[in-house]
């Protein structure tokens, strides 16, 4: 509206950036030892936290990620990582108990891939509007590939199946890929019913939770063009419950965090020591 200009020159007392920082410098740091303060300020380049559970590593994750966007980093600019949807969200309102941050991605591993692949699935030929197969879905595609095999479910059990399915994608194979290079190591039946259930996947334009990381990770190593896009938007990462993720996990982030030169990385994990 054309007001608007007058109405600003009306604003008595304009906020002044630099006042509000050291404010929330000041809130931020409240209730935080020598060491968790540290952490909370350091800012550019790699930071990494290992405690015992219950010392307060989230805490300085929450607390960082609020005095970045004290400090003027834009909430979208950076990416936090943990395991569980319920952590995320624990993470989430004690972030915005303590700042702004609207645009902030904070979320699982999973769901950081799924948001990727639901912009950029057709990368790596997946549908944008595919579907996610849970644990029951996987079991169900199992039992239909074995009675269209003709393969006794008591001989292959789903669930064992299930599990050995999982075990080969996190070790960062595709299914595809893994019969036909390493297909020895597998039981020729096994291998039918693993490759049988992938098709019947892809026929319902469905993926699988490991999918979502293992097809995350090949859109960002297959297309340095979107890896670059994701590069320059998050200048900052942070990992909680570091000492949980796996090879894929790892890689996803490492891609993701890896700046020109290593001094710029901005990857910073926390992680539990038993
Ligand atoms: N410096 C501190 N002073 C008081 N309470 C703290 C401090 N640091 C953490 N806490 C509290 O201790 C509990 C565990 O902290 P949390 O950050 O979840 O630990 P971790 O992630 O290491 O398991 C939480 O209730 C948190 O609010
Ligand atoms: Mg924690």
């Amino acid at each position: 509206m054309h007001h608007d200009e007058e109405f600003d020159a009306f604003v008595p007392f304009p906020e002044e950036e630099t006042d509000e920082k050291t404010d929330d410098e000041e809130y931020l740091l409240k209730d935080l030892n020598d060491e968790q303060r540290a952490a909370v300020m350091h800012f550019r380049g790699p930071l990494m936290i290992v405690a015992a559970a219950g010392s307060g590593k989230t805490r300085v994750i929450t607390r960082r990620i609020a005095n970045l966007i004290a400090k003027g980093i834009k909430p979208w600019q950076i990416l936090g990582v943990t395991f569980t949807n319920k952590a995320a969200e624990e993470m989430r309102k004690r972030v915005d108990n303590l700042v702004d941050a609207e645009g902030l991605i904070l979320s699982t591993f999973h769901s950081f891939c799924l948001r990727v692949l639901r912009a950029n699935g057709e990368a790596v030929d997946l549908n944008r509007d595919f579907v996610i197969f849970d644990r029951a879905d996987q079991k169900a595609s199992v039992k239909r590939v074995l009675k269209k095999l003709e393969f006794d479910p008591s001989i292959y059990k789903p669930l064992e199946i299930i599990s050995e399915i999982s075990r080969i994608k996190s070790k960062g194979y595709f299914l595809e890929d893994y019969i036909s290079t390493r297909g020895s190591n597998l039981e020729v039946n096994k291998a039918e019913i693993i490759a049988g259930y992938q098709n019947f996947l892809k026929e319902n334009n469905a993926v699988d939770f490991d999918d979502l990381l293992l097809l995350g990770l090949k859109v960002f190593s297959e297309h340095s063009n979107i890896l670059e896009q994701y590069r320059r938007r998050f200048r900052f990462v942070l990992i909680d419950e570091f000492q949980d993720t796996n090879r894929l996990q790892y890689d996803l982030m490492k891609l993701i965090s890896m700046a020109r030169q290593a001094e710029a990385r901005s990857l910073s994990i926390t992680a539990s020591i038993p």
